[in-house]
């Protein structure tokens, strides 16, 4: 089929070029020429692991290419709309102005035809309501009919996510009615691929469509700051909150996944999905519903607090001293850093005095690029050299494999923090380390100290 992806951000390039894996012909569409170059050449412009070789293949293949040009996507039986929706800068809402804008843009070219119908199929994350306003906008053009197709693609794992996704979710304006047949049996033909591997994929309305992927991340976030919750509990009585989610995670009902407790979410879809969630709520006159989703924003922040805390406690002072964090992407085998919590504690500890090194495998440079003035290391065993702190804050594989008689001889004083709980604390202790960590009691086994407890000590 000929299909078109607009916007080629992490989502719009990696489903482009799955989409030209499966046999598809596609043209990504970007405004943004650098972007479009890049990808044309067969750069990614983001570290995703499969996505190079993905997108070679596509170009190699002759059926993807990339394009600022609209005219050239007017021909599509499918457009998809990969658009980004951040947090307005203005308040909790998702700022949609690039979305109405490629819509505006796509209605401009496409064709009225009534025999062979054009599928406008929506992938970003909306609040519930857009899909049915934009569906108005489309659905002006003869033939043509708007479907909206949550993606549920983590950062790291896009690719196989995309090919081989948990489930499809398809919104249509009327899904019990016949015309909903035509757009679910063309996008049915689109996915086919998919299908054959017998992928639960569920026709649903608009808003519900748009509901399952909020309330997916919402709940998401919520599980890790539920776990973050208790990991105060822990350092408020000693225990250890790696143990109580082991325990917690066996019960099925319950599961491990996303219960590791640490210094939180961050990137570019949980933090401002749940606020945009939290603000369309209140627009919607149910505020309240959502109201928990305010505490588990809360919680997130505080753990970031608590981090820089935890630092001022083990050294006394954060002026003038050295202090080395590992990571900088909000997660590992990312270089996204957007509200990355490794690069929140690092500015905050700058702005509280501290000399910070930060290192990362791939994602110093779009943290210079969000922090001017971060120092930045490359090399893991130079920036640690000289450090009376550490920090580990993004659990790459090369930092949770560290040796800790080694390192211990890079550094000037072997103190560690382990923000994401991947360290074994009796090992680096018998390498000489004081080692602390979110969530667990510290050596002694005592509570850690009430004033740095509660999170707020920071300025
Ligand atoms: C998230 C969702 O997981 C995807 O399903 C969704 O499609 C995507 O947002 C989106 O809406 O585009 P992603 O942002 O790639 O994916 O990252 P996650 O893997 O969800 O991790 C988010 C953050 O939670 C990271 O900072 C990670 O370090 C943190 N995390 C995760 C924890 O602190 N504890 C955990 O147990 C798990």
């Amino acid at each position: 089929m000929k299909l078109s992806v607009i916007g080629v951000g992490y989502l719009g390039a990696v489903h482009a070029a799955s989409m030209a894996e499966l046999g598809h012909e596609v043209i990504g569409l970007d405004v943004d020429a650098a972007r479009i170059a890049s990808l044309s050449a067969g750069e990614p412009p983001f570290h995703e692991p499969g996505f190079a070789e993905l997108l070679r293949r596509g170009l190699d293949s002759g059926r993807l290419r990339f394009t600022t040009e609209h005219a050239e996507i007017a021909g599509a039986e499918i457009h998809f709309l990969g658009l980004g929706t951040p947090q307005r800068a203005d308040g909790f809402g998702a700022d949609l102005r690039a979305l109405h804008a490629a819509v505006e843009a796509l209605a401009a070219v496409l064709p009225a035809r009534e025999g062979a119908p054009t599928l406008v199929v929506g992938k970003s994350t909306v609040p519930a309501g857009t899909a049915r306003e934009l569906a108005a906008r489309i659905e002006r053009i003869p033939g043509a009919r708007l479907m909206w197709n949550p993606e549920f693609l983590r950062e790291g794992f896009a690719v196989q996510d995309t090919l081989a996704p948990d489930r499809l979710v398809y919104g249509v304006r009327d899904p019990e009615a016949e015309p909903a047949g035509m757009e679910v049996r063309m996008l049915d033909a689109a996915y086919a691929r998919i299908l054959e591997r017998e992928v639960p994929r569920l026709v649903m309305g608009f808003e519900t469509a748009e509901l399952v992927k909020v309330s997916a991340n919402a709940f998401l976030a919520t599980k890790i700051s539920f776990i973050n919750a208790i990991s105060e509990l822990c350092e408020a009585t000693g225990a250890d909150v790696t143990d109580v989610s082991r325990a917690l995670g066996l019960d099925e009902r319950i599961g491990g996944r996303f219960l590791r407790a640490g210094v939180g979410f961050g990137g570019g879809c949980l933090p401002k999905d749940i606020r945009a969630f939290i603000a369309s709520a209140e627009d919607l006159g149910v505020g309240q519903a959502l109201g928990f989703l305010r505490e588990v924003d809360a919680i997130n922040q505080r753990r970031r607090v608590r981090a820089v805390d935890l630092a001022r406690e083990m050294l006394g002072s954060l002026r003038g001293r050295r202090i080395t964090v590992l990571g900088a992407a909000f997660k590992p085998d990312s270089d996204d850093t957007r509200d990355s919590p490794a690069l929140e504690v690092a500015t905050r500890l700058m702005a509280a005095g501290a000399h910070i090194t930060v290192t990362d495998p791939e994602a110093l440079a779009t943290a210079r690029r969000r922090f001017e003035g971060l120092t930045t290391v490359e090399d893991t065993a130079e920036a640690l050299r000289g450090a009376e702190l550490v920090l580990l804050l993004t659990e790459w594989e090369e930092y949770r494999h560290l040796d800790p008689v080694a390192t211990a001889r890079l550094v000037d004083a072997p103190r560690m923090i382990d923000g994401r709980n991947v360290l074994s604390p009796p090992r680096w202790r018998e390498a000489g380390w004081e080692i602390r960590s979110l969530g667990r009691a510290d050596p002694a086994g005592r509570p850690q100290a009430p004033a740095a407890r509660a999170g707020f000590a920071s300025a």
